[in-house]
């Protein structure tokens, strides 16, 4: 149905037709949605060329040419394409007028991509190449036009008709119809486009921007969920206000719309003016949402709406320069989060993101540069590696030249780029130009993949009062990269030293590491310092640095920086959970459980603290174990974990009831957390084990100050941890109480699939057949077969392979329903390297199973031919 050969990024040429305006009319139905596409085309050189558009899954009804109409015979068409021969508009000069109809099935379409139904509502999601599912088209984000879209349909079922731009016209039409008309006047990509139909509850409200223009916010969600909008209003209204101080750009249109709709393959979509929401990114209130929830969707909102800048106005030239557009909307969200909460927390929880999982990507078969060079599939490419990675070059940058600096880039490339579609190079480009820097070596991060590792080692000499610290890099060499070249990378550290009065101070440095090797010579420092390397996590690398258990507590006692403290913490923490995969005899120290107690009676921000106690995930431990035993390493991290319960328990007591206390007096989400951490420690011992089940029934005792779901979800969270006798009747408790409400429900099945059980697998069949579960929504998809193979490393990894053989029969089933789904589901069965043999062979077993599917979709063939080939 869809291409099957791979795409180059060297193969880039630009188009040779430009489409000046879309005049799109749109008459919704079900199985029949008729599209009338009027095209306003020219020549966009002088070669002759035939116009070949893209088109998928659509019926053509007719084609007209400048009013003619054009027989079968004078035009190609197969199930991809619709070729316009050069002989048609040869003598055509200056624009010509191409009008086709076409028919989809927006019920047939569980794909989710192009037009389709949500429920009751008809949307869209044209990103990255679904607008070809509505229409023939030049489906490439360098052709750019205005859009006129006029939609048609029952007015008693849809009574909004929305899609981008300003609406001009509307009115009733024949037999209950009605229509309303939409004028786009920024030229933009066809993945920008929206349009959707439905019966809505909206919230309404207005924001002034700086220049004094009045823009309309609308927010449109399912009826009966108008006040769940309000967190999603208040959340764009920051965002907005944030991006002009902060950058200086303000809003461009007259409205900007919100929709959320409960089926969606992603977070949400940026279309102009008319942004689409996956549900769970929009509603909350205080009884259903969780302090995650409001923290996401408020990143989320803050994330889309920057797109109208960097994305919308300026956008990509080609696919492959995807993190132009996301790496920078990343950063500038991750940069608003920690404007509006802890920048502490908020940096230490992007990192770990990061290792957790964009390392295992950035070290698996489908490792990739930030900017791709060879694509099958495009929805394979909005990765943690374009996003996430993508996000840390840019910070990068942001260091290496220094905010004012990067402020003066960014409006460079504003004023340079505006209404263009450009490339990553366009962007460093801008950048250098306003900071004077030279960044050629720089860009090297965009064609290089793989986490750079850094080896340190240090010398002081007593005598001439000097220190030396050598850095040497390596990236991954591979088949595809054969002879990867030295990065530029920013090293932010702190050398510690004993003052005059012995007392710990700390001085700041930044080094740019460009070679291979270097070493970098500091003078006259009195005593050898303690280092605490790349402060705020200044460069996406791996570090080995050979530092004692001793210097790593100073660091976390001393350290400056917040996060060279928490990450001292954590390397203390993995050496521990290394060190028991290989030695069952190993002894952990009692100066890891003094050091819990000193942090539990610190002074810090309730939510640093629960993140020094938060261990290191399964995830981010078995990407730096090699071979490692899934087994043991769940065994490891348990063993830890109950260690430190055990030996801190009493302060960990202590500060649970003083947290759960001060919960009482206000809503303090930091406070929350740390609570929360406690009880997972405190669940783990039989002495206080019962709290877990206290909690949740405070948390659900019908009075509503206390009626609250982060502590609901955490009490449920550690009772399926330790598979409690309590958990079976507080799960059915919980799936009475919110059985209506989908976004919790979700959350129900996740926590069913995380259980630790024996008999996992009779439930999951059993969540299977609930009559709410469905592989078409792809949360629920998710909440159950993502969370299992995510949140339950025990049974996912079980040594008889069942768990992998769960997956694989799950994908099989999404191959046709969803293939953008089933392709994110695999992520855990294709990172198989970081485990022993014999689970490795499992893994594969699965894949090759997979692999001989018929109708294997683009989306999974990519994946398995790269995994298989690995
Ligand atoms: N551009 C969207 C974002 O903000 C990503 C996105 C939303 C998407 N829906 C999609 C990408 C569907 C591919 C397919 O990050
Ligand atoms: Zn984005």
């Amino acid at each position: 149905m869809t291409d099957s050969s791979p795409r180059f990024l060297s193969d880039y040429s630009p188009s040779d037709f430009n489409i000046s305006h879309v005049n799109l009319t749109v008459t919704l139905d079900d199985k029949n949605t008729q599209v009338v596409s009027e095209l306003l085309v020219t020549k966009a050189n002088e070669s002759l060329c035939d116009l070949v558009l893209n088109g998928e899954h659509v019926k053509l009804i007719s084609i007209t040419l400048e009013n003619q109409a054009l027989s079968a015979q004078q035009y190609e068409i197969n199930d991809t394409h619709l070729t316009l021969p050069s002989s048609l508009f040869s003598k055509t000069q200056g624009e010509f007028k191409v009008v086709i109809v076409t028919e989809v099935n927006p019920e047939e379409n569980t794909a989710l991509e192009g037009l389709f139904k949500s429920g009751e509502a008809f949307c869209t999601q044209c990103e990255a190449e679904g607008f070809r599912r509505i229409t023939y088209y030049l489906d490439r984000p360098d052709v750019m036009a205005t859009f006129t879209t006029k939609v048609i349909a029952n007015k008693v079922n849809y009574p909004y008709l929305l899609a981008n731009g300003n609406k001009i016209d509307s009115g009733d039409l024949a037999e209950g119809m009605h229509f309303v008309t939409w004028y786009d006047p920024f030229p933009k990509p066809c993945y920008l486009f929206a349009l959707v139909a439905g019966n809505f509850d909206l919230l309404t409200d207005s924001f002034t921007t700086s220049s004094g223009r009045e823009v309309n916010l609308e927010i449109f969600v399912d009826q009966g969920n108008l006040h769940k909008a309000e967190h999603a209003m208040t959340s764009l209204k920051k965002s907005m206000a944030w991006d002009e101080q902060v950058y200086g750009l303000e809003y461009d249109l007259d409205i900007y719309m919100i929709v959320a709709v409960d089926f969606f393959n992603m977070g949400a979509m940026e279309n102009k003016g008319l942004n689409v929401f996956n549900s769970k990114y929009v509603l909350a209130d205080s009884d259903c949402a969780t302090d995650s929830d409001y923290f996401n969707i408020e990143a989320v909102i803050a994330h889309e709406y920057f797109h109208n800048w960097t994305g919308n106005r300026v956008t990509c030239r080609d696919w492959f320069q995807l993190s132009l557009k996301e790496g920078l909307t990343v950063f500038r969200d991750q940069q608003f989060s920690a404007d509006m909460h802890s920048s502490a927390v908020t940096r230490i929880q992007n990192v770990r993101l990061l290792r957790a999982q964009q390392f295992a990507e950035d070290a698996g078969p489908m490792a990739h540069p930030i900017r791709p060079t060879k694509v099958l599939e495009m929805n394979n490419f909005y990765t943690l590696t374009v996003y996430e990675k993508g996000a840390e070059v840019i910070r990068m940058l942001h260091t290496l030249i220094g905010a004012e600096n990067f402020r003066k880039g960014m409006d460079l490339y504003f004023k340079r780029y505006d209404g263009m579609a450009v490339t990553c190079d366009d962007f460093i480009d801008a950048m250098s130009s306003a900071s004077a820097k030279d960044l050629s070596q720089f860009k090297l991060w965009y064609s290089q993949f793989g986490t750079p590792q850094i080896n340190v080692s240090e010398v002081y000499d007593t005598l001439t009062k000097t220190y030396q610290l050598t850095l040497s890099q390596q990236s991954p060499v591979t088949k595809s990269q054969l002879d990867p070249k030295a990065l530029h990378i920013p090293i932010k550290l702190e050398l510690l030293l004993p003052d005059s009065e012995g007392k710990m101070a700390s001085k700041s440095h930044m080094l740019e590491l460009t070679e291979q090797e270097q070493t970098f010579t500091f003078n006259d420092v009195t005593t050898k310092p303690i280092t605490a390397l790349l402060a705020d996590f200044s460069a996406p690398v791996k570090l080995t640095f050979e530092q004692d258990e001793q210097s790593l507590y100073t660091i976390i006692n001393h350290a400056q920086n917040s996060f060279c403290r928490w990450d001292a913490g954590q390397q203390l923490l993995i050496s521990y959970i290394k060190r028991l995969t290989i030695d069952n005899d190993f002894v952990l120290p009692q100066a890891l459980i003094n050091s819990i107690d000193t942090l539990l009676t610190s002074k810090n921000e309730h939510a640093f603290i629960a993140e020094q106690l938060q261990l290191p995930s399964f995830d981010e431990v078995a990407g730096l174990i090699d071979k490692v035993s899934p087994q043991r390493l769940v065994e490891a991290i348990k063993k830890l974990s109950i260690f430190i319960a055990k030996g801190a328990q009493e302060n960990l007591l202590r500060t649970y009831q003083y947290c759960q206390e001060q919960g009482r007096l206000g809503n303090n989400v930091g406070t929350r957390s740390l609570k929360n951490i406690c009880l997972q420690y405190l669940s783990l011992l039989t002495t206080s084990q019962s709290l877990a089940q206290k909690q949740y029934d405070l948390a659900n005792n019908g009075l509503v100050q206390n009626e609250n779901m982060t502590d609901s979800l955490a009490a449920l969270t550690c009772a399926a941890k330790i598979n409690a006798e309590s958990l079976t009747n507080q799960l059915s408790h919980f799936e009475n109480k919110w059985q209506d409400t989908t976004l919790v429900m979700d959350k129900w099945f996740a926590i069913n699939a995380s259980v630790e059980t024996e008999t996992i697998f009779e439930h999951l069949d059993q969540l299977m057949e609930h009559p709410l579960f469905t592989l078409k929504n792809p949360n629920r998809a998710r909440s159950l077969i993502g969370a299992f193979a995510m949140n339950n490393p025990k049974y996912f990894h079980c040594p008889t392979g069942r768990g992998y053989e769960f997956l694989a029969a799950q994908i099989a089933k999404l191959n046709t329903i969803n293939p953008q789904v089933a392709s994110r589901l695999i992520t855990p069965l294709i990172q198989f390297k970081s485990f022993e043999a014999s689970h490795q062979i499992l893994m594969k077993e699965q894949l090759v199973k997979l692999h001989n599917l018929p109708e294997l979709s683009n989306d999974l063939k990519e994946k398995l031919d790269a995994a298989l080939a690995d």
